[in-house]
Order: structure tokens, then C-alpha cells, then sequence
């Protein structure tokens, strides 16, 4: 009976492992992979979306280490237990007050970036990698807890970057830390990273990390990573191929601007490596949670373009049933007049509003961290839906008001081109199909708001065959 059991408490632990992706050595692990998160930014929900992906991708590359969100009191229960579930374990932590908040230039992001010191209080581990949620990895880089009491890259040639750093848990280091946040030392930018820099000023001139040949032995002292374990986006677009020849290629980061952070379906194809954190969302913990948003919008869209495109066939002022007869002319000038407001500079200003809300509008409910492909489709569809609907309601000319439209599309297909040579003919191209399209863009600004008689852009295509003088006499007369 006794082996039996074993047995299945073998099996069962076989399948939790395999489950989770992780190595048969037993619990607790020797170090730990740790990140973290609070509330106060306008972005929260982002981040823990991005830890997530972080660290199931952390799992899936099969890393032998535990996997810890240092998360502050505030953060939601339905988030903690979400992480829980997903083999993370969660320390919840007082917030660090940052005194250098009231600083001129301090970003409100960054309010609680000083829990990151709560990583040297995890003594239950030999060593931490405190990474940040922008970092994507091509593999585990688990040798990194070979190194000593701490260890960074540089991505700028003096300045160590604190999107992933090697720790070693010290409760001495820790009230050190803490004692220094009260005491405020310099700090560049408020964050994290002002501190850290100030606080292990010399590390630009420490050695080299090299992992050891023997994997159990562990390097004391300090040391600069090489660039591999801290690749910078940034200079995968000059030539939109990496060039990082010292050590194994680990992790990239996108340290640049926030609104353009890879798991924003906007950021691609702006920033065309963005979308190698949505292969890793694509194979972790997918888009189910946004999906079904998606799909609302995106019958809503279709239902009300169908409505507007079937009342446009119905209507008697349609203009595929304008034809130039003086009757349906004159129900159209009475239409015209029931409809117009007084002033043609009001309504120009209207339309004007509405036209860009029509972008606005649907680019703002796209969920914000889905696929970039459905994002994008479903903002052009969007945008459609409430251009057709704004060209139905004030009789516009299409022309005009589909042509942005078009060429925000193409625009979007020069970035999206996958053969570009490299980053800045992309850009020149970029600048040039800009350049080209501009004079048509004008033309439409023109014919919408500053065409020299007020009554010409909201006249049908067909309309404007027949005598203008009419109709202008008609709208002078109103006003
Ligand atoms: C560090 O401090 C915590 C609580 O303050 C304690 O539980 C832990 O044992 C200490 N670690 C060491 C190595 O002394």
C-alpha cells in the first residue's frame, strides 16, 4: 500500500511540475525571480497584465528559480489570487514613500518604484533577479544567481539600468536602504533607478560578470552584466536586427517611452519588436480575458453599419436615388433646410469635432493590451462605423472624409512592411509616403471646412452637377 501511495504522490507531483513548467528540485528554491507591483500609476492594470506574461514566459523557458510579485497592500484580492493561481507567490509589502515625489520633475509612475528595495529583505533566498515588467526573455538566464551582492548593465555607457539587476538579500542592506530613501540622497529621477545608481555609485568600475564553470559556485563582490542579459529595444531599430555578439542573447527591454511599451496594440507596428511580447502573451496567458470586449465592440460596430448603410438605400434624399429632377432636388433643399443650423462656421465646427472623435472615440475602447492585429482592425472599423454614420448624418462628400481614413491605413502597411532594410530607411520611407500624402490631405481639409462657398461641402456628390448658385441663395437667405 505504502509504495502505491508513493507512487501516486510521485505522479502527482510529476504532473504539478510539468504543469507548471518547473525543474523536480524540490521546494523551497535557493532564488527567485522577483518584480513588482503597485497602484498610483495611470497604467496598473497594464503592469500586472505584463508581470503575468513575464513570468509565465519565465516558467515556460523552464527556469529553476520561485517567481515573486512584491505587491503593496493596495493592490486588488482578484489580482493576487489570479498571480497565486498561476504558480506566483505574492509577499505583500508596506509602500516605501518616496520623499522625492514632490521633486519638479517627478513622473507620477514612479511614485512606489522604491519597493524595489524590498527585494534585500527576502532572505530566504541566496540571490534575487529584480526585474522590471518590459523585459521579454529568449531564455532563462538563471546563472545570473551565480553572481555576487549585486550586479547590473549598462545600457548607457555610465549609467547602470535597473529594468533587471542581481541582488543578494541583506536585512543589513535593507535598513541601510531604507535609512537612506528618510535621509533622501541624490537621485536623478525620483526612481528606482536614481537611487540604486547613487547608492552603488562605482560600479561602473567593478569587473565583468562570467558565470562560473562550476554552477554551484557563487562570485562575491559586484559586477557590470554584459549587454546581453539587458538588450535595449532602441538599438534593435537602426537596423532592425540585433548585434549583440557577447554572451547568450537573454533579455530585451523597452526602456523608452512609456505610452509606446510593447504591450500597447498601438506600439506595433510603430515599434515593430513590440510584437515579441505578444508571442509571449500568445503562448502564456492569452487574450481571453480582453476577447470577449473585442467582440462586443466589434458587433456593435457591424450592426450599426449595417442600420446607417440600410436607412442610406431607404432614404428618399439617398444618393443613389439624387438624380437631377427638379422635385427631388427641391425635397432635398427642404431637408436641407429643416436640418441646417443657423450659422455654416457652427456646423463646419461640428462636423470638424465630430470627424475627429470618429478616431478618438474608437481608439480609446480598444482594450489596451490585446493583439495588435485585432487592435488595429478593430479601430479601422471602428473609425468606419462612425465615419459613414457622420457622412449619412450632414450629407457629406465621401471623398473627403474616407481619404485620411485610407491613408492612416496605408501608412500603417509602409510600417508593417516586413522587408525594410533597416531602421532608418524604414523611417525615410516613413516621411516620404507623409510627405506625398500630404497635399491630398489638405485637399480634404478643404473641401470639408474652408471650400469659399459655406454650402458646398455638406451637398451631396451629385448634387453639386446642378446649380450652386440655388443652393447658395437658399443657405444666405436661412443664416
Ligand atoms: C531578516 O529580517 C526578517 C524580519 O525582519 C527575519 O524574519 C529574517 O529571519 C531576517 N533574516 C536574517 C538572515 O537575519
Amino acid at each position: 500500500m505504502k509504495p502505491l501511495v508513493a507512487i501516486l504522490i510521485m505522479c502527482f507531483m510529476y504532473t504539478q511540475v510539468d504543469v507548471m513548467g518547473m525543474s523536480t528540485e524540490p521546494y523551497p528554491k535557493r532564488n527567485a525571480y522577483a518584480t513588482i507591483i503597485y497602484m498610483g500609476t495611470p497604467r496598473d492594470y497594464e503592469f500586472f497584465t505584463a508581470a503575468r506574461v513575464l513570468f509565465q514566459s519565465l516558467i515556460k523557458l523552464k527556469t529553476d528559480a520561485d517567481l515573486i510579485v512584491i505587491a503593496s497592500r493596495t493592490i486588488p484580492q482578484t489580482w493576487i489570487k489570479t498571480l497565486t493561481y498561476e504558480g506566483i507567490i505574492v509577499k505583500v509589502v508596506k509602500d516605501i514613500p518616496n520623499p522625492y515625489a514632490k521633486n519638479p520633475k517627478f513622473e507620477r509612475r514612479f511614485i512606489f518604484t522604491l519597493n524595489k528595495i524590498h527585494g534585500w529583505s527576502l532572505t530566504e533566498y541566496e540571490r534575487v533577479v529584480m526585474l522590471d515588467v518590459d523585459n521579454v526573455f529568449l531564455r532563462a538566464p538563471d546563472e545570473l544567481f551565480q553572481c555576487g551582492e549585486f550586479c547590473a548593465a549598462f545600457i548607457n555607457p555610465c549609467i547602470f539600468h535597473t529594468g533587471l539587476f542581481v541582488l543578494k538579500p541583506s536585512n543589513e542592506t535593507f535598513f541601510k536602504m531604507l535609512k537612506e530613501v528618510h535621509k533622501k540622497i541624490p537621485n536623478k529621477d525620483g526612481a528606482d533607478q536614481g537611487f540604486l545608481t547613487s547608492h552603488f555609485h562605482d560600479l561602473l568600475d567593478r569587473p565583468l560578470f562570467h558565470p562560473p564553470i562550476d554552477g554551484t559556485e557563487r562570485l562575491t563582490g559586484l559586477y557590470r552584466l554584459p549587454e546581453s542579459y539587458q538588450m535595449d529595444a532602441a538599438l534593435y531599430y537602426l537596423n532592425l536586427k540585433w548585434h549583440t555578439p557577447c554572451g547568450l542573447n537573454s533579455a530585451i527591454t523597452f526602456p523608452s517611452i512609456p505610452m509606446l511599451k510593447p504591450w500597447f496594440w498601438w506600439s506595433y507596428p510603430i515599434l515593430p519588436l513590440g510584437i515579441l511580447w505578444h508571442e509571449k502573451r500568445l503562448e502564456t496567458i492569452g487574450y481571453h480575458s480582453d476577447i470577449h470586449i473585442l467582440i462586443i465592440q466589434v458587433c456593435f460596430y457591424l450592426f450599426c453599419l449595417s442600420v446607417t448603410l440600410f436607412i442610406q438605400r431607404r432614404s428618399p434624399y439617398a444618393l443613389v436615388s439624387e438624380r437631377s429632377s427638379s422635385t427631388k432636388m427641391c425635397m432635398n433643399r427642404s431637408h436641407f433646410v429643416e436640418q441646417s443650423p443657423c450659422h455654416p462656421i457652427v456646423r463646419k465646427s461640428i462636423i470638424m469635432i465630430i470627424l475627429i472623435l470618429s478616431y478618438i472615440l474608437p481608439f480609446s475602447i480598444v482594450p489596451t493590451t490585446i493583439h495588435p492585429i485585432l487592435g488595429w482592425a478593430n479601430f479601422l472599423l471602428g473609425s468606419l462605423t462612425f465615419l459613414v454614420i457622420t457622412i449619412n448624418l450632414f450629407k457629406l462628400n465621401i471623398l473627403p472624409v474616407m481619404i485620411p481614413w485610407l491613408e492612416g491605413f496605408g501608412m500603417l502597411l509602409v510600417m508593417f512592411w516586413p522587408y525594410h532594410s533597416s531602421g532608418i530607411s524604414r523611417s525615410l520611407i516613413m516621411t516620404t509616403y507623409a510627405f506625398l500624402s500630404s497635399p491630398s490631405l489638405w485637399w480634404c481639409f478643404k473641401k470639408l471646412f474652408i471650400s469659399p462657398n459655406g454650402s458646398e461641402s455638406w451637398e451631396p456628390l451629385m448634387t453639386r452637377t446642378t446649380s450652386k448658385h440655388d443652393v447658395v441663395t437658399e443657405s444666405s437667405k436661412l443664416c
